[in-house]
């Protein structure tokens, strides 16, 4: 009889950190999660997603609108931002790190931010069964953490097979935009996705321009103050048909 698998197979890029929350990010977690976290069936881990949950984005924005998605959103700076200036558009942030899920509701709830929602989960795993196919119009992956010792780079989410999982949750034509300050992660990203049959490259030359979307968060400040070049790249899913 086939075993009933009891960890992921796959190594995830993230290590959960326990730690006590303040009283602001319980207080973010008690009285806004029902209006920003998507409450999410889990399958083998908390922060897992069930392989036959579904989200239905129509339904949970209560409209029909261009989707954007990031991954690794941190403290929330950036997607915080683009929601409130693009009220047009809806955005979905994808994080593990609590602390960071819970300053982005206290914000986007000063903020008013209406076109938000958020999900504590493996983010693969979103972007592999829980998004509908085709859902999304741009994934956005910001300084992803860069794993850079040689036995870690294995942990790296922008890896081999990633650029499938990603391709699923694009629409025809739609963009993945990457950012890191770590060159041999940058390399990597640009390897992986260039060997990508559902993706080709949508800049010319070396690398991307900086995306003027992207507003500029401690990751990026920490990477210039130490000498580093921020590398920019985006990739166009090509089409279905
Ligand atoms: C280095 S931080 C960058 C945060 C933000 N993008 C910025 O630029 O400020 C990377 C973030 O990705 C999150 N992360 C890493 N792997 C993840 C995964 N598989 N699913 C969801 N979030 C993940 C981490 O918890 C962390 O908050």
């Amino acid at each position: 009889m086939p075993k009933t698998p009891v960890f992921r197979e796959e190594p995830v890029s993230f290590v959960r950190r326990s730690g006590r929350m303040s009283e602001a990010q319980d207080r973010a977690f008690g009285d806004l999660a029902p209006q920003y976290l998507l409450n999410v069936p889990r399958g083998l881990a908390s922060t897992s997603v069930h392989a036959d949950a579904r989200l239905n984005p129509a339904a949970e924005y209560g409209r029909d609108a261009p989707l954007f998605v990031e991954i690794g959103s941190g403290q929330g700076h950036a997607i915080i931002s683009a929601a409130t200036s693009r009220p047009g558009d809806d955005f979905l942030a994808i994080e593990v790190f609590r602390a960071g899920l819970a300053r982005t509701m206290l914000d986007a709830d000063k903020a008013g931010v209406r076109n938000l929602r958020l999900i504590e989960a493996n983010a693969p795993e979103v972007l592999a069964s829980y998004l509908p196919e085709g859902a999304a119009a741009e994934v956005w992956i910001f300084f992803p953490d860069p794993w850079h010792k040689t036995r870690h780079t294995k942990r790296r989410l922008v890896r081999a097979g990633f650029g499938d999982t990603a391709a699923r949750a694009l629409e025809d034509g739609g963009l993945l935009r990457l950012a890191t300050d770590w060159e041999d992660y940058a390399l990597q990203m640009r390897e992986v996705l260039d060997a990508e049959p559902n993706f080709e490259r949508a800049f010319d030359g070396e690398w991307a321009e900086r995306f003027e979307g992207r507003i500029m968060t401690a990751f990026e400040r920490k990477g210039i103050a130490k000498g580093r070049d921020i590398r920019d790249l985006v990739y166009r899913r090509k089409s279905r048909a």
